[in-house]
């Protein structure tokens, strides 16, 4: 069983995915990750993010076993992530490696913004997480002040705005919902709340 997470950023889909995954005994991956650990190797080794051959070059080599969690969360690589991401040749060359994950285990949770309608499009089951920007901000300015950085809520609200127009507005896989997916409007749900309704989907769909 393949279950496809799709959402904007900060609308609780990792989260919610990674329950699932343990809920349902299948591997997760995180697909955010991969277009970060692109972005933060361009900034590492002082490559231009505007520089779209070495982000596929990049993208070409990379691995699940590279993506090193604590080194690829925060703002500022969400932030890379979106503009290496908007790259065809970056989404081609990371395709295979999602679709052989998917599929090498007999099943697994993917989350991302093209999931359900490109790199699973036969899912048996699709979830498009979403809650207003507003929501969405002020759960992660609780968390990075949790973390330590009190960042000004406008800041936080406007990155979210930011990514969500580039990431809705890009030409190749842009953020939607796939036509089969069912939306999960968090708005007004707790985690637990979304994790019972997004259960209740996959069981539906399976
Ligand atoms: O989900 P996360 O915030 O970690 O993703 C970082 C960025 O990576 C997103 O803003 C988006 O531009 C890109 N991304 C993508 N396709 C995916 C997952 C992430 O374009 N499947």
């Amino acid at each position: 069983m393949i279950i496809a997470i799709d959402g904007p950023a900060a609308s609780g889909k990792g989260t919610l995915a990674k329950r699932l995954a343990d809920h349902f005994g299948l591997p997760h991956l995180d697909t955010g990750l991969l277009y970060r650990a692109v972005g933060r190797r361009m900034l590492d080794e002082g490559l231009r993010l505007e520089d779209s051959e070495a982000a596929a070059a990049i993208a070409e080599e990379l691995e699940v076993v590279d993506l090193d969690e604590t080194r690829l969360r925060g703002g500022e690589m969400g932030e890379a992530a979106s503009v290496v991401a908007a790259y065809p040749k970056v989404r081609k060359a990371l395709l295979d490696l999602q679709r052989r994950f998917a599929h090498q285990r007999g099943g697994a949770v993917l989350d991302g913004r093209d999931i359900g309608t490109v790199i699973a499009p036969g899912a048996e089951a699709k979830i498009f997480v979403t809650a207003t920007p507003e929501t969405r901000a002020r759960r992660r300015h609780e968390e990075l002040r949790r973390r330590g950085a009190d960042l000004p809520f406008e800041d936080v609200l406007a990155d979210i705005r930011r990514r969500d127009a580039r990431d809705a507005g890009r030409a190749d896989a842009p953020l939607k919902p796939a036509p089969d997916a069912q939306v999960l409007d968090t708005t007004a749900l707790d985690i637990e709340a979304a994790f019972q309704a997004a259960v209740v989907i996959v069981q539906r769909r399976a």
